[in-house]
């Protein structure tokens, strides 16, 4: 999102009435934004490889029906990892062949249904190979079956997203005593395992390194058709995982930065013999959001000056629980949602839930904030506010999607509304107010 796209939206926002006594925070994205990097992502692999490509959106970065719809019109298909998920992506329209299961613990009712459905399914372990034994002796199936490895090529900076290390709990391993010639094995043993999977990590994780996970499964893939004797792996999934530049507006690295380096050290993974899966999640849609909300008072402890906002863990728990792997940029403006002006001055940006750490951010040079005013949490368009956390009975926040009329006049849509303070209740059992009494 560009900052004057932003700054319009922003001021639209508030002059439209989307910030209010009742929804004092609220989430927009950017329809067009949106658009573009889809257009980036399916550019970049066009212009190394004729062969297929089903890009599909890692749903858990935006789990969001409408959003899932715009991806789809847009020529992606889903990756899913429970069975939430993929009624997400079943109620956006996604057809059966547009939707990748991947996650380590589906259960047998989970495999049985995408193989009904003919959706593509990574196994993740031997013994969820084992039961899609089963389930493939029991009855032929339309989906693409794969295998999803672990090529162990190391971590990123984030631990918890790096999912190739040695001891990840993603995959089966490739590089364990024994490991590569079981994998091998097992793949012959079964003529309708056609499919390799990696996702080496997401955020943190360096480009050089998601490329060499790529390069370890497609020689795996080599090794197996060589076995073989036939294309028998005839689908790479190379995973999601470009990372995001939350330090700035700009778009780096580029799906193009990715593609080239695979174009450089995969170059047979691209010569039209497989075909591809990505997964990408993140890079898609973090920079296409932002939270807003008001700043309901500005007080001072110890010196610093504390504007409380409305926005805080339930929007963006990742920031608040690990600020460091995660920081946010933060805009200020004031209360007609005009930018702020003045000196910056070092003040914590409080969240409005019950405990210390619920801070977006912390000695944040900015213009002073006053009660009234608004605050936008900058890139959280992939897996922050549309991964609602529950804390404190916060509810879910609205999504608006903007665009852009020919008039320059910025245009909202729901795309969730807010959580009310009845489904609040009766999630949290309201109905059963008896069930622990007299017992
Ligand atoms: C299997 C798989 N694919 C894709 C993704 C999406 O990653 P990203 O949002 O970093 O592109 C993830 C993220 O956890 C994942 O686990």
């Amino acid at each position: 999102m560009t900052v004057d796209r932003r700054d319009r939206a922003v001021r639209a926002a508030v002059e439209q009435g989307l910030l209010t006594e009742d929804q004092p925070v609220t989430a927009l994205i950017d329809v067009a934004g949106i658009r573009s990097s889809v257009a980036a992502l399916r550019a970049a692999f066009a212009a190394v490889t004729d062969a297929p490509v089903l890009h599909a959106f890692a749903v858990k970065a935006a789990p969001l029906v409408p959003v899932l719809a715009l991806l789809h019109a847009e020529g992606m298909g889903a990756e899913v990892a429970s069975p939430g998920e993929l009624a997400l992506a079943r109620a956006a329209g996604l057809p059966a062949g547009s939707i990748v299961l991947d996650s380590p613990a589906k259960t047998v009712a989970e495999l049985r249904e995408a193989l009904g459905l003919g959706i593509a399914v990574n196994a993740d372990n031997w013994q969820e190979l084992a039961r899609i034994d089963e389930l493939v002796a029991a009855g032929p199936t339309a989906s693409p079956v794969g295998l999803r490895v672990n090529a162990q090529v190391g971590g990123g900076t984030i631990g918890a997203l790096s999912t190739a290390t040695p001891t990840s709990k993603f995959g089966v391993t490739l590089r364990d005593e024994g490991a590569r010639e079981r994998v091998v094995r097992a793949c012959l043993e079964r003529p309708w395992l056609t499919r390799l999977h990696t996702h080496s990590g997401s955020q943190g994780m360096a480009l050089t390194r998601m490329t060499e996970g790529v390069l370890a499964v497609y020689e795996l893939a080599e090794e197996i058709n060589a076995a073989a004797g036939r294309r028998q792996i005839d689908t790479i999934d190379v995973g999601g995982g470009l990372p995001v530049n939350f330090a700035s507006e700009e778009h780096t690295p580029a799906f193009a930065d990715y593609t080239a380096l695979l174009r450089e050290r995969v170059p047979g993974l691209l010569d039209g013999r497989y075909g591809l899966v990505t997964e990408f999640g993140r890079s898609l849609l973090a920079k296409h959001g932002t939270v807003l909300a008001r700043v309901e008072y500005a007080k001072s402890a110890g010196s610093r000056p504390i504007a409380v906002t409305h926005a805080g863990v339930q929007v963006a728990t990742r920031t608040v629980y690990d600020p460091l792997s995660w920081p946010l940029r933060i805009a200020a403006y004031d209360a007609e949602g005009l930018p702020k002006a003045g000196p910056g001055v070092e003040q914590d940006i409080a969240g409005p839930a019950c405990f210390a750490g619920d801070l977006l951010a912390e000695k944040r040079a900015l213009p002073l904030l006053e009660s009234g005013d608004v605050i936008a949490a900058l890139d959280t368009g992939a897996y922050y506010f549309s991964s609602h956390y529950g804390y404190n009975s916060l509810p879910r926040t609205a999504v608006h999607g903007f665009s852009t009329g020919a008039d320059g006049e910025v245009r909202f849509a729901t795309v969730r509304t807010a959580q009310t303070v009845e489904s609040i209740v009766a999630e949290a059992g309201g109905a059963e107010r008896d069930a622990l009494l007299g017992r």
